[in-house]
């Protein structure tokens, strides 16, 4: 049973996890400017891209897609903490996000530092009190181990601190292929992952899916940095030229524009063809591989 289209998918789910994520944090006991502050970034938009990615990968595996919910409010709650602490000023220094200002703007340094740990935390709570009907304890024990991975030191944080490291420097595109695998790709992974855990994937079935997801990771930031230089502030919902303010490396200060275009095409093309080879009902999934590559914010 499959949604007609992309745009009614995303619809229905982006609402479902919207609510989902409202309903966990007005439930938290907890002082009420934080659990304002969590809210207001949480809230401001987004394009659900990761939960989406969970939602997608049930579906193609022929899953109630409802079954990923709480794995993919998480996920958006570890993204949108990063983001929070990405925009600090001893970061990236950014004064506008998802549209709005950013939430240090909004409720100071402190409060936007703890609204990101609290966001961070709680979603290690979140996937611990998944229902045992959607996913038993051993899937949830390989949720909660996956996340901390690719969250932390091995993965995203890992990403972060070798991005600032390479301000200011001509990295190799190793070095720089290693940021965004990392501060980008292993997040996006995890949901992909996440997806096919809970949905029952073999071990084969995850490996095709992490092929997958590596391209997807290293796409969507390459599509990021060249929207960093091609956007417009209205578009992308955050300042233009913030990376070559931050003298960043990215892979249109590396390659050059046409150059990151292609490394753009290539991976779009290699996560398309995993998904031809996976023997799933891939529809969604590569609808939402399209959009990595077109989308303009
Ligand atoms: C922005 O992520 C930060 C990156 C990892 C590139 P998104 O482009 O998914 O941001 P939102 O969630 O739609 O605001
Ligand atoms: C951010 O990369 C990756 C994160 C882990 C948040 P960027 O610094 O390029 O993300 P934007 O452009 O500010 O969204
Ligand atoms: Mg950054
Ligand atoms: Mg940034
Ligand atoms: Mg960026």
């Amino acid at each position: 049973m499959h949604p007609v289209s992309l745009d009614s998918f995303t619809q229905k789910y982006k609402t479902l996890v919207e609510e989902r994520l409202k309903e966990v944090v007005g439930a938290l006991e907890t002082p009420e400017n934080l659990a304002k502050a969590m809210l207001y970034s949480l809230q401001a938009g987004g394009k659900r891209i990761r939960p989406l990615l969970v939602f997608a990968v049930m579906d193609a595996f022929g899953k109630d897609p409802q079954d990923g919910l709480d794995a993919a409010a998480a996920i958006e709650m570890v993204h949108t903490y990063s983001l929070i602490h990405d925009d600090l000023p001893s970061m990236d220094d950014d004064d506008l996000r998802r549209g709005k200002p950013t939430n240090h703007k909004v409720f100071g340094e402190a409060t936007a530092i703890l609204a990101g740990d609290a966001l961070l935390t709680l979603s290690f709570n979140m996937l611990a009190d998944i229902p045992e009907n959607a996913a038993p304890a051993t899937v949830k024990l390989a949720l909660i181990k996956g996340l901390s991975a690719a969250a932390g030191a091995p993965g995203m944080v890992g990403g972060q601190v070798a991005d600032m490291e390479g301000e200011n420097k001509e990295l190799t595109l190793e070095q720089l292929e290693y940021i965004h695998i990392n501060k980008t790709g292993k997040l996006l992974e995890y949901s992909i992952i996440a997806g096919a855990e809970i949905a029952g994937a073999t071990k084969e079935q995850k490996e095709v899916m992490s092929k997958f997801a590596y391209h997807i990771g290293l796409a969507f930031q390459i599509r990021d940095d060249i929207l960093d230089l091609e956007g417009t502030e209205e578009m992308i919902g955050k300042p233009v030229g913030s990376d070559t303010a931050n003298e960043k490396s990215t892979y249109p200060a590396l390659l050059g524009l046409a150059g990151a275009k292609e490394a753009l095409d290539y991976h779009l093309r290699s996560a398309k063809d995993s998904l031809a080879k996976s023997g799933l009902e891939v529809g969604i999934l590569d609808q939402i591989t399209d959009l990595i590559g077109l989308r303009n914010h």
